[in-house]
C-alpha cells in the first residue's frame, strides 16, 4: 500500500508484513479513517479503531456489491465494467446485499448448522491425527505445508460431500490459489474455473442421489420453498471452500507461531490439556484470533451514499476496508492489547467479522483450530521453531495474514 501523508508509516514493506501492529497503532491514534492508495492503484479508506470498525461492519450504507464501486468509477471515467463480469460478481455471499444476501444466507444456515459441525468433530480429530502421523517420527516438519494447509481442505471437502478420491484435486487447486494469490492470473483463474465446474457437476449428480452432506443439505433447503439455482449452489459451495480455507490455514499457523513465541502461555495451555481441561483451549483460540487473526482486513465495502466515518467524509463508490487486525489491538477496547492472554475474559474480537456477514463458518473454524492446536501440543510437547523468527516470511496480499512456512523441530513421540 502506498500512502500520501509523509509522516504516516509505510504500509507496503516486508517489515510491515512481518509486524503490522506498530503501524496500526499509529493509524489508530493519528489517522483512524485513513486514505491510502493500494498497490493495485485503487484508493481506499482504512478503518482501524475498534468502535469505528464495528460500526462500519454493520452499516447498511456500505455495500458489499462491487458494482457500486465499478459504476461510480465508471461514471468518473476510470474503469469500464463488462456485463458478464457484473453477473458473476453478484453470485456469492461476500459480494451481495439484502435481500439476496438474506435469502442465500438463510439457505446455507439451514444446511451448515452448529449441530452438523459438532457431529463432524470425530472426523476432524481423525484427520488431524493422520496428518501428524505422517511426520511425527521425523523430528521436523513444515507445519504450514504438512499440517495447516491440508487440514481445512480435506475437512471442508468432507463436509461438502466431495468424494475422497477427488479431494487431492482440490488440494492442488487450492495450493495454486494460495501460492499465487496475487500472482500469475492464468494459473489461479484456471484453478478457480476447474473447481467451479467440478462443483457444478457434483451438484448436478447429487440432485439425483441426495446424501447426508452439506451440498445435499443445500439442495434440500432450496427444494423446500427457497429458490437456489444450480449456479448459485455452485457459487455457495465455492465460497464455503474459499472462505474456509486460507483463513483456517492462518488460524493454525499464526496461532501456533504465537504460542511458540509466548512460552509461558503455551506451558499454561499444555498443562491444562494434560489435566483434560478444555476451557483454556476455548478462550485461547479466541485470543489467538484477536492477537494475530487470519483475516487482516475484512473484505471490501463500498459507500452507496455520501457518509462520514469518525468525522471523515466518504464519497459514493469509495472502497472502505475495515482493518480487523488493528481494531482487535485497540487499547480503548482491550486491556493490554499487545499481550497474549489465553484466558482473556470479555473478548469480543472482530476476527470473524460482525453484522450480517459475520462468518458463517465460525463453528467449524473453532473446531478445527482447537482440535489442531490441542493435538499438536499433546503429541509433540517439545515442539519448537527450527529457524529464527526473522527468517520467517509472511504472505503478502490484502485480506489475509499468514506465514508462508513454519519449520519446526521436536523430539520423538513418547
Ligand atoms: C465471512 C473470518 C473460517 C465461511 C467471514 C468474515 C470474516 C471471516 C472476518 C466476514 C468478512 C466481511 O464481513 O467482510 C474467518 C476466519 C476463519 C473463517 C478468521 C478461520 C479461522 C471459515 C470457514 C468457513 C467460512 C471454515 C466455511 C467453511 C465464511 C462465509 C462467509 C464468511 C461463507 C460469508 C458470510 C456472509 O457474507 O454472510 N469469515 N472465517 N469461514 N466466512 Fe469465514
Amino acid at each position: 500500500m502506498h500512502d500520501e501523508s509523509p509522516e504516516a508509516p509505510a504500509l507496503h514493506t516486508w517489515e510491515f508484513a512481518a509486524d503490522p501492529y506498530p503501524a496500526y497503532a499509529w493509524l489508530r491514534e493519528h489517522s483512524p479513517v485513513h486514505r491510502t492508495t493500494l498497490p493495485s492503484g485503487v484508493d481506499a479508506w482504512l478503518v482501524t479503531r475498534y468502535a469505528d470498525a464495528r460500526q462500519a461492519l454493520a452499516d447498511s450504507r456500505l455495500s458489499k456489491n462491487p458494482v457500486h464501486h465499478c459504476e461510480s468509477a465508471h461514471a468518473k471515467g476510470k474503469v469500464g465494467i463488462p456485463g458478464e463480469r457484473k453477473a458473476d460478481l453478484v453470485s456469492h455471499l461476500l459480494n451481495i446485499d439484502p435481500p439476496d444476501h438474506t435469502r442465500l444466507r438463510r439457505l446455507v444456515s439451514k444446511a451448515f448448522t452448529p449441530r452438523r459441525v459438532a457431529e463432524f468433530a470425530p472426523r476432524v480429530s481423525e484427520l488431524t491425527d493422520r496428518l501428524i502421523d505422517a511426520f511425527a517420527a521425523r523430528g521436523s516438519a513444515d507445519l504450514i505445508h504438512e499440517f495447516a494447509f491440508p487440514l481445512p481442505i480435506y475437512a471442508i471437502c468432507d463436509m461438502l460431500g466431495v468424494p475422497r478420491e477427488d479431494q487431492d484435486d482440490f488440494r492442488d487447486w487450492a495450493g495454486m490459489m494460495i501460492r499465487h494469490g496475487g500472482g500469475p492470473r492464468g494459473g489461479v483463474a484456471r484453478s478457480v474455473k476447474r473447481m467451479r465446474s467440478y462443483l457444478a457437476e457434483l451438484i448436478h449428480r447429487k440432485r439425483a442421489d441426495l446424501g447426508d452432506d452439506l451440498i445435499s443439505g443445500l439442495i434440500r433447503a432450496s427444494d423446500h420453498g427457497e429458490h437456489l439455482t444450480e449456479n448459485e449452489a455452485a457459487a455457495m459451495a465455492f465460497i464455503l471452500l474459499f472462505a474456509g480455507f486460507e483463513t483456517t490455514v492462518n488460524l493454525v499457523g499464526n496461532g501456533l507461531y504465537a504460542l511458540l513465541r509466548n512460552g509461558d502461555q503455551r506451558a499454561r495451555l499444555q498443562d491444562s490439556l494434560a489435566r483434560g481441561e478444555t476451557e483454556l483451549l476455548a478462550t485461547g483460540v479466541e485470543e489467538l484470533l484477536r492477537y494475530d487473526g487470519p483475516v487482516e482486513l475484512a473484505t471490501w465495502r463500498f459507500a452507496t451514499e455520501p457518509l462520514t466515518l469518525a468525522g471523515v467524509p466518504i464519497d459514493v463508490g469509495d472502497p472502505v476496508l475495515v482493518v480487523l487486525a488493528a481494531a482487535d489491538r485497540d487499547p480503548e477496547r482491550f486491556e493490554g492489547p499487545d499481550t497474549l492472554d489465553l484466558s482473556r475474559a470479555n473478548n469480543p474480537h472482530l476476527g470473524f467479522g460482525h453484522g450480517i456477514h459475520y462468518c458463517i463458518g465460525a463453528p467449524l473454524a473453532r473446531l478445527e483450530g482447537q482440535t489442531a492446536l490441542a493435538a499438536l501440543l499433546r503429541r509433540l510437547p517439545d515442539l519448537r521453531l527450527a529457524v529464527e523468527p526473522e527468517e520467517l516470511r509472511w504472505r503478502g496480499g490484502l485480506i489475509m495474514r499468514g506465514l508462508r512456512t513454519l519449520p519446526v523441530e521436536f523430539g520423538p513421540e513418547s
